[in-house]
Formats: structure tokens, C-alpha cells, sequence
């Protein structure tokens, strides 16, 4: 059944020539990921989607990327997600019902939360949260850019509401020199997020209480234990990992930084990876001729299983539809909401 799948996503690929681009994240699966026409982290498929002149861009990534390059590209371009199941359960953990009433509760605290604080949204969320950011003079940042973004945050305002990541925030605000006294969780299920007024007025950032299901995996312990059997090997992480993790590791960033950083590494090394496994796996493939051995950090499996929906299956009946002019699960955000995520997008893009 899967051949006949890839035989279907081959011929209907051959037929719709330049009209559609096949776009695809790093985690994707083998049997998708091998009918990319492009492969990228977030801030490089946003980027690529921008710039893109097909008639169709079939993302195969999950919900809020397909929305990036909805928003991005031309009104004229549609973007597409085969599994409208494949969300984000981290994107998930925040929404603009709760950013909304973080915003009045820290007005209450500090009076005009848009002369004091920035927000900043991670990529991985929602539209309407980037759409948030660009009418409260905020931005969008990756892991690639995120270092950058808080510089240009702070450049605006004292503070910085980041969101949905804890992890990546706190990690980007450690690299930065800022105590880690001075950043604080915000429970978005608690009032005033379970923190005090003084704690909202000391603190410079305030973490979203939101992680990666994925990425919470990696624990410290695993790097300890793994140091012990080879002290030579050296150790690479996603920073949506936890601090602990982030700080053990030889090497913090994304996806592409992941896959840059090994690929330009010497020969016969050996690397333990925090990162989703189907990207890890594909490493450990295309790394072993040269005698590189490529390791999965955690000892359960752990993929990105919204990610992982989008199967040749879904891929061949999108693909076949359009070819009768059929578009199915298009990914389209409505008109005034696009046009303000647009704002804390282009901010993103003009600074990084
Ligand atoms: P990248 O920006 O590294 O692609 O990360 C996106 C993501 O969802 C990782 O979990
Ligand atoms: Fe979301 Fe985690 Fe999957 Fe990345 S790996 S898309 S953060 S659930």
C-alpha cells in the first residue's frame, strides 16, 4: 500500500510540474521527506515560503507552519497541510483567550503593559498570537533567530512576555547573562499567573508555562550517563530541551544548526542528539559512511506523532485533488488577523 502511495505522489508530482512546491520540516517522516522539493527549520521554510512563485505550496510540517506561508506569500498562493490533524501540542498550550487576559492582569500590575513589556511569540503558535504581537508592538522569533529577537525586545521595552516555550525563552535569556531569579513562569491557568505583584514587577521575562511534548523528554541524566560510556563524544540539542539539558550540551540550537553543525564536524565522531527522532534518524544515515555515529538522546521513542500524520497517503490524495482542480485542506487565515501576524512576522524577518 505505501508503494503504491509513492507511486501515486510521483506521477501526480510529474503532472502538476511548477504549479505546486513541496515544502517540508526536517522532522517530517523518511517516506514524505523524500518528495521535498525544499527542506528547512521554521525560520528557513518561513523564509522559503515568502519567496516562492508556485501556485500551490503543499506544507508538509504542521498547522501553525502552513499558516507562516499562508501568510507570507501572495493572496494569489495557497497553502495547503494533507493532514489538517497535524497541529502543534505545544502551539496548543497557549491562545488568545489567555494571552488576552495575561495582558489585562499585568495591566492591572503595571498599568500600560504596551509601554513595559514586549511580547514575543515563538513560531510555533497560533496566527492570532503573531497577529497579537504586531498590534501590541511585538514579534515573532525561531530558535534560530531567538537571541537576536530578544536584543531587538529589549531594545523597545524593559520587559518580555515570550511565549509558548518556557524552555526556549529561558534558555536565550540565560545565554544573555539574565538571572534566572529575574525570569519568572507565568501558569496561564492560575490568576495573575500564580505570581506575586512583585514578582511581575522584578522580573524581566515572563515565561509562558508551555514546552515541546516532544523535547521534554531529554533529561539531563541521559547526557550524564552517556559522557561516562564515551568521554570523547560530543553532545548537540534542540533549545526547546530544559535548561539542564541546554546546559550540559556541547552545542544548543535548531534543526538546521543541528544538521549544519554535524555535517561540517570531523570524520568518525560520535554525537548524542536531543532532537525528534526521524530527523536524528536520518543523520545517523546519511552520516555513517564517514564513520560519524549519530545517537538519539532519549531511551523511549520519542517523534513528533502530529508531525508524523502527514503520511504519503494524505500527501497522494492532496496531490491527486489538485490535479482535478481540486484544492483540499487549504490553510487559510482570515484577512485583518494575516495581516497583523504579517507585521510581527516582517519584524522578524527585517531583524534577523
Ligand atoms: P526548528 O525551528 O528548529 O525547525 O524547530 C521547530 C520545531 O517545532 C521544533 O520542535
Ligand atoms: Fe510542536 Fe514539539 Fe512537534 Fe515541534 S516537535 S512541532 S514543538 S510538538
Amino acid at each position: 500500500q505505501d508503494e503504491q502511495a509513492q507511486a501515486r505522489i510521483r506521477e501526480a508530482r510529474a503532472k502538476l510540474g511548477d504549479k505546486a512546491v513541496l515544502l517540508c520540516h526536517h522532522y517530517q517522516r523518511a517516506d514524505v521527506y523524500q518528495h521535498a522539493d525544499l527542506t528547512g527549520d521554521s525560520l528557513k521554510l518561513a523564509k522559503l515560503a515568502s519567496e516562492t512563485d508556485a501556485e500551490y505550496i503543499v506544507f508538509c510540517g504542521v498547522h501553525f507552519m502552513a499558516e507562516v506561508a499562508d501568510i507570507l506569500s501572495s493572496d494569489k498562493q495557497i497553502a495547503i497541510l494533507p493532514d489538517l490533524a497535524a497541529g502543534c501540542s505545544m502551539a496548543d498550550m497557549a491562545n488568545l483567550a489567555k494571552v488576552e487576559r495575561c495582558w489585562r492582569e499585568l495591566s492591572e500590575v503595571l498599568g500600560t503593559p504596551d509601554e513595559h513589556i514586549t511580547p514575543v511569540t515563538y513560531i510555533n503558535s497560533a496566527a492570532d498570537l503573531k497577529a497579537f504581537c504586531g498590534e501590541h508592538g511585538g514579534i515573532v522569533c525561531t530558535s534560530t533567530n531567538a537571541p537576536t529577537i530578544l536584543d531587538w525586545a529589549f531594545g523597545q521595552r524593559e520587559k518580555v512576555l515570550f511565549f509558548p516555550d518556557q524552555h526556549l525563552g529561558r534558555w536565550t535569556g540565560f545565554k544573555k547573562g539574565i538571572p534566572l531569579e529575574d525570569m519568572h513562569v507565568w501558569d496561564p491557568d492560575l490568576e495573575y499567573g500564580g505570581l506575586t505583584p512583585e514578582q511581575i514587577k522584578s522580573a524581566k521575562i515572563l515565561l509562558w508555562k508551555g514546552h515541546c511534548s516532544v523535547h521534554q523528554m531529554f533529561q539531563e541524566s541521559h547526557i550524564r550517563r552517556w559522557r561516562m560510556q564515551h568521554p570523547e563524544g560530543r553532545v548537540i540539542s534542540h533549545p526547546e530541551s530544559n535548561l539542564e539539558v541546554c546546559r550540559n550540551s556541547d552545542y544548543v540550537g535548531s534543526t538546521e544548526f543541528i544538521i549544519n553543525t554535524i555535517k561540517a564536524g570531523p570524520d568518525n565522531t560520535r554525537w548524542l542528539v536531543g532532537t525528534e527522532l526521524n530527523l536524528v534518524n536520518r543523520l545517523a544515515e546519511e552520516e555513517k559512511p564517514r564513520g560519524v555515529i549519530v545517537e538519539f538522546m532519549a531511551p523511549t521513542v520519542c517523534m513528533c506523532s502530529t508531525m508524523q500524520r502527514i503520511d504519503p497517503q494524505h500527501l497522494a490524495w492532496t496531490l491527486e485533488n489538485l490535479l482535478e482542480g481540486t484544492v483540499v485542506n487549504r490553510i487559510e487565515v482570515p484577512p485583518h488577523e494575516a495581516e497583523m501576524a504579517k507585521v510581527a512576522l516582517d519584524r522578524m524577518l527585517a531583524v534577523s
